[in-house]
């Protein structure tokens, strides 16, 4: 039988480790995951969230570990997406609990989900619900990163499970911060960060000043994805007060696809201004990248120069996917410009230019077209929009 793991002196972790998954939904995890649910033996037994659909079986042996799942009498749901609650129906029909909490919208999107009565009750910040022993408080998370998305608080234990919030797609045995190599964990930290919370940044920096506020200052962080903050739970918030900043950096990403090498070549002479403008420069082939790992870099980036060739009259499709993706995430303060190379008709490469501006990106030139093979001209030109580039990050620093 699968274990649960003792967190602290009450809660016990009892979730599944996800080592294989690669996708999830159009992210790429490639060191997996892990998906929390959290088990308060208190006087009222206590399920915080629950699993992915596929791992309820690990999540109940889990469970059964440390107590009969029958004598579970309350559930707490935190936030209605599948990998949390995909579980919750099979979990309440099997524990039976006497009551199962969620946010007002966790209401709606779990009862639109399922579609059947699992005996929701709503609760909303500053409620508190009595668990035998501890008491369990509730913040409203709207938005972060989804409308129902709620922190729990067990008060005694200073424990606060804080959901997708704080975590990473990070498949780990070891359960807690100190137990797991920063050098292998902050790159997922900041990728999950960029992928999933950006769009939300401003809204992370108003939440954290209102649990700052609260004086809530917990011992522990226990997110839903990855591992358990228990040496430094001020390492994360940090790092979400750094990411959710947007602040301006010498750093600058080259996003483009090539057909036969002529816009790869635009690529590299637009990276080698920048490399003598003093810029950071990240060059990313959409051949070679996932469009996850591009906004990863993007998120500490000032300016974003995107290179399509024209294919069918047109840009090409991987520059279309991943232009849509960043659009969704909203990146702020980034300057750019386009390039490409074309046949016969280079218009399209001007919807490039297009597109940055609908991201709201700040356009400082326009764009660079290449009949077929970049002549010496075009290398210049495009050496020359590097340097400009990086001027123009340079005026935002001051
Ligand atoms: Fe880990 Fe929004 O789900």
């Amino acid at each position: 039988m699968m274990q649960a793991v003792q967190i602290s002196e009450k809660v016990y972790w009892v979730g599944a480790i996800d080592w294989n998954i690669r996708d999830f939904h159009g992210y790429s995890t490639k060191r997996g995951t892990t998906y929390n649910a959290y088990l308060i033996m208190s006087e009222k037994p206590t399920l915080i969230d629950t699993v992915k659909k596929e791992f309820y079986d690990e999540m109940m042996e889990r469970i059964q570990s440390v107590i009969d799942p029958k004598k579970i009498q309350i559930i707490i749901s935190n936030h209605s997406e599948m990998d949390h609650s995909g579980a919750l129906p099979q979990a309440v029909e099997a524990i039976e609990p006497e009551e199962v909490y969620v946010s007002d919208m966790g209401f709606k999107d779990i009862t639109a989900q399922f579609h059947r009565d699992l005996k929701l009750k709503t609760v909303k910040t500053g409620d508190r619900i009595d668990v035998g022993g501890d008491t369990v408080s509730f913040v409203e998370a709207r938005m972060l990163h989804w409308p129902d998305s709620m922190f729990s608080y067990l008060e005694k234990e200073n424990v606060l499970f804080t959901n997708d919030v704080f975590g990473m797609h990070y498949a780990t045995g070891k359960l807690f911060d100190d137990e797991n190599e920063e050098r292998l964990w902050l790159y997922e930290a900041e990728k999950y960060y960029a992928n999933i919370v950006l769009p939300y940044s401003d809204i992370v920096l108003r939440f954290l000043a209102q649990v700052q506020k609260m004086g809530l200052s917990p011992k522990m962080i226990a997110p839903d994805h990855g591992f358990i903050w228990r040496k430094d739970p001020s390492k994360i918030i940090n790092l979400y007060a750094k990411w959710a900043s947007q602040a301006p950096n010498n750093k600058a990403v080259v996003v483009y696809d090539t057909m036969w090498g002529s816009t790869e070549k635009m690529a590299c002479y637009i990276t080698d201004g920048l490399r003598a403008g003093g810029t950071v420069v990240k060059q990313l082939s959409m051949h070679s990248n996932h469009r996850s790992d591009v906004v990863t870099e993007l998120l500490d980036a000032s300016a974003l120069i995107i290179g399509s060739p024209v294919l069918n009259s047109n840009i090409f499709p991987a520059m279309a996917d991943v232009l849509c993706y960043l659009k969704g995430l909203r990146k702020k303060g980034l300057v750019g410009a386009a390039f490409g190379s074309y046949g016969w008709n280079g218009a399209p490469i001007d919807e490039l230019t297009k597109m940055l501006e609908s991201m709201n990106v700040q356009v400082v030139a326009p764009a660079i077209k290449s009949p077929f093979v970049p002549d010496e001209n075009i290398k210049k030109q495009c050496r020359d929009l590097g340097l400009l580039v990086s001027q123009k990050i340079a005026e935002k620093l001051k």
